[in-house]
């Protein structure tokens, strides 16, 4: 006879926190929200620790070099997707190690033959107001001018009007050699009142824009996730199916920690990809694995080595494997239990394996609530999805904004190695959707906030760290009604934005 699990299947939503006793010193900024992300001993502390809980999901639509950079400066990791080529892959991780501060790589490029239309197009879909001109219209080819809103009038200009007709032309701008500091970079900013400063090779070539806007951001941020030579640190997905090459590979290039990306983790093709990471590398490459839903999951990665374990089955926005395939375990429970096997694997062995929840987080509460039930951090794709700093287009659909996000089992991704069994190499139906979400603005502002919500509730919890929260939390399954009267509820609402609740 076929295993009943006793009790139905929860989601984040279904629950909520007890406040408890605060005393005077619990206050927001007390709050440290430091996160151990691999395995460590009883008395020791993790070689690599997060300085806030979360992580980026290994996905397109998420997680490049762009994302890992603006992320790990607020304390946070990103995992490169590893749906491309290991070469593809690898550049991106070098580029996240090879990252100056300040000195940023232009997006926005234009070539000089293309008209003031694209410009208007290509300035809706990043969002930016600045755009290089070039010859190749390569973010490194040679620099033949800027283009800003300063040096065009929609209403008076044709639309097919040449670019090269109305930019500022090279001989025209104020550039620095690329190998200026970015003290003097900024000097020259302040001393020109200019609002950017392209840095050239001595061939002309665009190197970097140094930008006005961002000096604030050149300072350090204390929470900057930083590796032993001051770099930001980076993951980087891989599968396993090519990880002979692509470890290596991403190793070299320099990644911190690696993750296997696979929509369902209990299976010896993980135990094998570890094996290969061990037998190669020893403890020196750190590798997470999942995901899984359940304690024998848990205990079947734990014990072949991975450094962490992601917890998860089709609660992610964009998945649809409950549907097409009636597999996954709601997300809260699925994570309570593999905390328990966590907790008592801890006991057992003294080993401490970190678990990630990954997936499904909707509300910013919902972060505070994963964390209170045990994960250690937290995978978040659709969240990051929504920022300047994701991949994808911004594009206008009804009158607002919207990012473009697409799960790593739609068609779209074609990751098919992610939904890999072992068999066909390429599966014959989608486990993901391609989608739109609501564009939120920066990361820095979205995270920041996000986490003054994590840091209050904690406070009305009366704790001051994650481990304290994992155990002095007091969680309560909620009634179908009073979900209802959770939100704002017999009155009419003059200004639907103001319920908080407008990522949903
Ligand atoms: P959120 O809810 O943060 O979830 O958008 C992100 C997580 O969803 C998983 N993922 C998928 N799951 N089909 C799935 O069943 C997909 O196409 C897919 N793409 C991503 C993944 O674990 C990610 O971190």
């Amino acid at each position: 006879m076929a295993y009943y699990f006793d009790e139905p299947s929860h989601t984040f939503g279904e629950y909520l926190l007890v406040p408890g006793y605060s005393s005077t010193d619990c206050v927001p900024t007390n709050v440290n929200l430091q996160t151990p992300l691999v395995k460590f001993k009883k008395g020791e502390q993790s070689p690599i620790r997060l300085n806030i809980p979360l992580v980026s999901a290994i996905m397109q639509a998420v997680s490049d070099d762009k994302m890992a950079i603006a992320l790990a400066r607020e304390g946070g990791l990103s995992f490169i997707y590893g749906s491309q080529s290991i070469a593809d892959e690898a550049a991106m991780v070098a580029r996240v190690k090879s990252y100056k501060a300040g000195f940023v790589t232009s997006d926005s490029n234009i070539k000089p033959d293309q008209t003031l239309e694209d410009v208007l197009a290509l300035t809706q879909r990043t969002g930016h107001s600045t755009i290089a001109v070039t010859e190749d219209g390569s973010a490194n080819g040679k620099l033949l001018g800027i283009v800003t809103s300063r040096d065009y009038r929609v209403s008076r200009m044709p639309l097919d009007l040449k670019v090269s007709e109305f930019m500022t032309k090279f001989e025209d701008l104020i550039c620095a050699d690329e190998t200026t500091s970015l003290k003097t970079a900024n000097d020259i900013i302040w001393e020109h009142k200019l609002n950017s400063l392209p840095l050239v090779d001595k061939q002309g070539h665009l190197k970097y824009m140094v930008f006005r806007k961002d000096y604030a951001s050149h300072k350090e941020n204390e929470n900057e996730l930083l590796d032993s030579h001051k770099r930001y640190m980076v993951g980087a997905g891989i599968n396993t199916r090519d990880f002979a090459e692509r470890v290596p590979a991403l190793v070299e290039a320099g990644a911190d920690v690696l993750c296997i990306d696979s929509s369902e983790g209990f299976t010896e093709w993980q135990k094998i990809t570890i094996d290969f990471i061990r037998q190669k590398y020893g403890d020196t490459v750190k590798v997470g694995a999942g995901n899984v839903v359940d304690k024998e999951g848990f205990l079947f990665l734990a014990k072949a080595g991975a450094d962490f374990v992601k917890v998860g089955i089709g609660g992610g926005s964009i998945c649809i494997t409950r549907e097409q395939k009636g597999i996954g375990r709601g997300q809260a429970t699925a994570l309570i239990e593999v905390v328990k096997a966590r907790d008592e694997y801890f006991e057992e062995t003294g080993v401490y394996v970190p678990v990630c929840s990954d997936g499904g987080i909707v509300y910013d509460y919902h972060m505070t609530l994963a964390l209170a039930m045990g994960a250690d951090f937290i995978m978040l794709g659709r969240y990051f999805s929504r920022f300047d700093e994701s991949p994808t287009n911004r594009v206008m659909v009804n009158g607002t904004y919207m990012k473009e996000y697409w799960g790593e089992g739609s068609n779209r991704a074609r990751n098919w190695q992610r939904y890999d069994m072992g068999g066909d190499k390429k599966l014959s139906f989608e486990e993901g959707v391609d989608s739109y979400v609501p564009y939120a603005g920066s990361l820095k502002d979205n995270v920041t906030l996000s986490l003054n919500k994590v840091r209050s509730t904690m406070c009305n919890c009366g704790v001051l760290s994650i481990p304290e929260l994992q155990r002095n939390a007091r969680i309560t399954l909620v009634s179908a009604t009073s979900i209802v009267e959770g939100g704002s509820h017999d009155v009419v609402l003059k200004d639907s934005n103001i319920s908080g609740y407008s990522y949903k």
